[in-house]
């Protein structure tokens, strides 16, 4: 990113493409190696709470431009797991090909929700990305919860699920070094819990807070209760009606909000190369709708009707569907 001060502001320029119903929205005419003025990143960040995804395609950017973007957001955050970078501990490189095969990220999740304060956004570059394949979907869990009935919603509202690193264990071995690495972890990430209905903390909306990756229990059920409601809130990710889905072109930038979406990398690539940048940004502790919320109410963009979807007019004839 240059250091030369911007004298141009793009506000007028940036349009914001709604790319699916619940979920997703491209970015255009907004080149990220600059600097955004304050009035460029409103919109941006207005356009973030709104449509849950943002894409920016074609942005021929380096590793510290996307540092400086997600710095715009909030501090950053360091995943306690993953290996980083010497110098850019923040950076996150996923560098998959033929002999090191992608691992945990084909299941439903939204990312470190065993920490205490789970990520708000992370924000993910291609760098390198294969021919065929390698799709990542996302789901909304804020439409996924308007899905559900008024009595299931009344049912999971104050419930706490419980979150454990879980598929992180397999990373250690069972020498005694190992060992020892994996009780200081435990001791830095003990099990935990966190709302099932969480209040998104910049727009009101509530989604489910609950991922198969990382979420084993729900506080106070039997082991048989949890599994049947966890199914069945789990479940809700693979609605195609929740769902968006993106195929990857090279220097793509997306940015999530780990807050309400989870997402899910398709494994369906792999010896082909495919490589990532990832960036993270801080979050804060979640809340139920239980706590007070004084913030805005933000909801996703009205859906807007052109002539061609008027209904049929006097002449044309009528087509009658079968009822429901
Ligand atoms: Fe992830």
């Amino acid at each position: 990113m240059s250091e030369a001060v911007k004298t141009t502001d793009r506000t007028n320029e940036i349009e914001t493409v709604r790319l699916g119903r619940n979920l997703g929205a491209e970015i255009r005419n907004l080149d990220l190696s600059q600097h955004l003025t304050a009035n460029e990143f409103g919109v941006v960040h207005r356009a973030f709470l709104e449509n849950e995804i943002l894409v920016f395609r074609d942005q021929d950017i380096d590793a510290r431009d996307q540092i400086a973007f997600g710095r715009m957001f909030g501090d950053l955050s360091i995943h306690p797991f993953s290996p980083n970078l010497a110098g850019m501990p923040e950076l996150i490189v996923l560098d998959n090909h033929q002999g090191n095969p992608p691992r945990l990220t084909d299941q439903w999740h939204s990312d470190e929700t065993f920490r205490e304060t789970p990520p708000m956004a992370t924000i993910l570059r291609s760098t390198i990305t294969p021919k065929l394949g390698g799709d990542t979907m996302f789901a909304s869990m804020s439409a996924a919860y308007e899905g559900l009935s008024d009595e299931i919603q009344r049912l999971i509202s104050g419930l706490e699920g419980i979150f454990d690193f879980k598929p992180f264990r397999t990373l250690f071995n069972n020498d005694p070094e190992s060992k020892k690495r994996l009780l200081e972890i435990e001791d830095e990430h003990p099990i935990r819990t966190h709302p099932v209905v969480r209040v998104h903390p910049e727009s009101g909306r509530k989604s489910i807070f609950v991922n198969p990756q990382f979420t084993i229990g729900i506080k106070g059920m039997k082991e048989e209760e949890s599994r049947a409601l966890l199914t069945m809130l789990f479940d809700q990710a693979k609605v195609p009606e929740y769902q968006f889905r993106h195929h990857w072109e090279q220097n793509t930038m997306i940015m999530w909000d780990n807050r309400c979406v989870l997402h899910y990398a398709i494994h369906d690539y792999y010896p082909q190369r495919r490589r990532m940048e990832r960036v993270t940004i801080a979050g804060d502790k979640p809340f139920g709708p239980d706590a007070p919320y004084d913030g805005p109410h933000i909801g996703r963009p009205e859906l807007t009707l052109s002539e061609q979807d008027a209904p049929p007019q006097d002449g044309e004839e009528p087509v009658r569907n079968f009822k429901r």
